[in-house]
C-alpha cells in the first residue's frame, strides 16, 4: 500500500544514568537523549493501519492510547526507528512522543512540549501498566532531564502526577562527559519487568529499601553530574547497578558488559528496565570500552549528548 503521509515527526531516544525503577515510585532520576531516532509519520484515512498493515486486536498500545486521547479511531502510522526496539533505550517513548506531534499536528492542535510529554507518558502507561515520566519526557525535551531532583538542580519544566505519585520534571545541563552504550541484542520488554519489580517491592519489604536506597544514590550521583565529577558519578552508576541487580532485573549478559567495561570505566551499570537490553559506562576510553563490549557478543553505540528533542521534520498537511 501505497501513502502519501501527511505529517512526519521524530523524537530521540535516552538512556538513563542513574533511578530506573526507583523512579517508578516517585524517586530521583536521571537520564540523557541519544543522538538515535525515531521518525513517524501520519495520515488521515478511513481505517487504521500501522506500516501498511491493519493490526491485530490489542496490538501497538501506544499508538492506540495517543489515537483514544485524540479522540480519533482511524489513522494511517508509518513508523521507523534507528534504535533497537526493547533495548532500554526509549524506543518505545520515542514513537509516542513523535507519534503525539504528529497526530496532533495533523489536526491542528497545541503541541507545545508540556502537552506532547505528557500525553505520551499516558501511552506509556497505558502500554506498561506502570510507569514513570521519565522516558517520555527526555524523549519529548531533548538533552538532559532530571525527575525530582533537590531544589536548585536543573530548571522546572513541568509536574506530572498519576496513581498518587508526583514527578517534578526538570531540564539540566549535561557536563562534557563521554559515554558508551553496550546493547546486550537481548529484547526485554519494559513492562513484565516493572509489574515483576512492583510484586517484589509489594511483598518484600527489603526490596522497598532497595529502592529508597537507589533513590539516595541517585541523588548523589545528580549532584556529582552538577559538579562535573566524573568519579563520584561513576562510583554513583557503579552502586546503582549492583543494587539493581540484587533488585533481580539484570541479567548475566548485562553483568558480562558491567564487568568486562569497568576497568577502562569511572562507572558502569544497565540502563532501563533491564532483563537484556543495554548498559552504559562513563568513560575517558571510549575505544577500550567499545571492545571490550564487542568482545563479549555486545553492540557498542558511542553517545553524543547534545540531542535535540522532539521535533516536526515535515507537514504537508497544512
Ligand atoms: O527500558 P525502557 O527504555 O522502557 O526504560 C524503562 C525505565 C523504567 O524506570 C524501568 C520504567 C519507567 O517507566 O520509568
Amino acid at each position: 500500500m501505497t501513502v502519501d503521509y501527511e505529517v512526519t515527526a521524530s523524537a530521540p531516544g535516552k538512556m538513563i544514568v542513574l533511578g530506573e525503577h526507583s523512579v517508578v515510585y516517585g524517586k530521583p532520576a536521571v537520564a540523557i537523549a541519544i543522538d538515535k531516532r525515531t521518525v513517524t509519520k501520519v495520515s488521515k484515512c478511513d481505517d487504521f493501519y500501522v506500516n501498511g498493515y491493519r493490526p491485530l486486536a490489542g496490538a501497538h498500545p501506544h499508538i492506540r492510547s495517543i489515537m483514544l486521547d485524540n479522540n480519533i479511531s482511524s489513522l494511517s502510522v508509518y513508523g521507523d526507528t534507528t534504535l533497537p526496539t526493547s533495548s532500554g533505550l526509549g524506543s518505545s517513548a520515542a514513537l509516542s512522543s513523535s507519534l503525539s506531534l504528529a497526530v496532533r499536528t495533523l489536526y491542528g492542535k497545541d503541541t507545545d512540549k508540556e502537552t506532547i510529554a505528557r500525553e505520551s507518558f499516558e501511552a506509556e502507561w497505558f502500554a506498561q501498566g506502570r510507569a514513570s515520566p521519565l522516558d517520555t519526557s527526555t524523549c519529548t525535551k531533548g538533552g538532559g532531564v532530571a525527575l525530582n531532583s533537590p531544589e536548585g538542580l536543573g530548571r522546572h519544566l513541568w509536574t506530572i502526577d498519576k496513581a498518587g505519585k508526583t514527578w517534578d520534571v526538570k531540564e539540566i545541563d549535561v557536563p562534557d562527559m563521554t559515554f558508551v552504550i553496550g546493547y546486550t541484542g537481548i529484547h526485554a520488554p519494559t513492562g513484565p519487568i516493572v509489574e515483576k519489580v512492583r510484586k517484589y517491592k509489594e511483598h518484600n519489604k527489603f526490596a522497598a529499601d532497595i529502592i529508597d536506597e537507589m533513590g539516595l544514590i541517585a541523588l548523589i550521583g545528580m549532584n556529582a553530574m552538577r559538579r562535573n565529577d566524573k568519579e563520584d558519578l561513576g562510583d554513583a552508576m557503579t552502586k546503582n547497578h549492583k543494587l539493581l541487580s540484587i533488585l533481580g532485573v539484570s541479567c548475566n549478559e548485562l553483568n558480562k558488559l558491567v564487568n568486562a567495561t569497568l576497568p577502562y570505566s569511572y562507572g558502569s551499570k544497565l540502563t532501563g528496565s533491564g532483563g537484556g537490553g543495554s548498559m552504559i559506562a562513563l568513560t575517558d576510553e571510549p575505544e577500550k570500552v567499545c571492545e571490550a563490549i564487542t568482545l563479549r557478543g555486545g553492540t557498542p553505540i558511542i553517545v553524543h549528548t547534545d540531542t535535540e528533542g522532539v521535533r516536526l521534520e515535515e507537514n504537508t498537511a497544512e
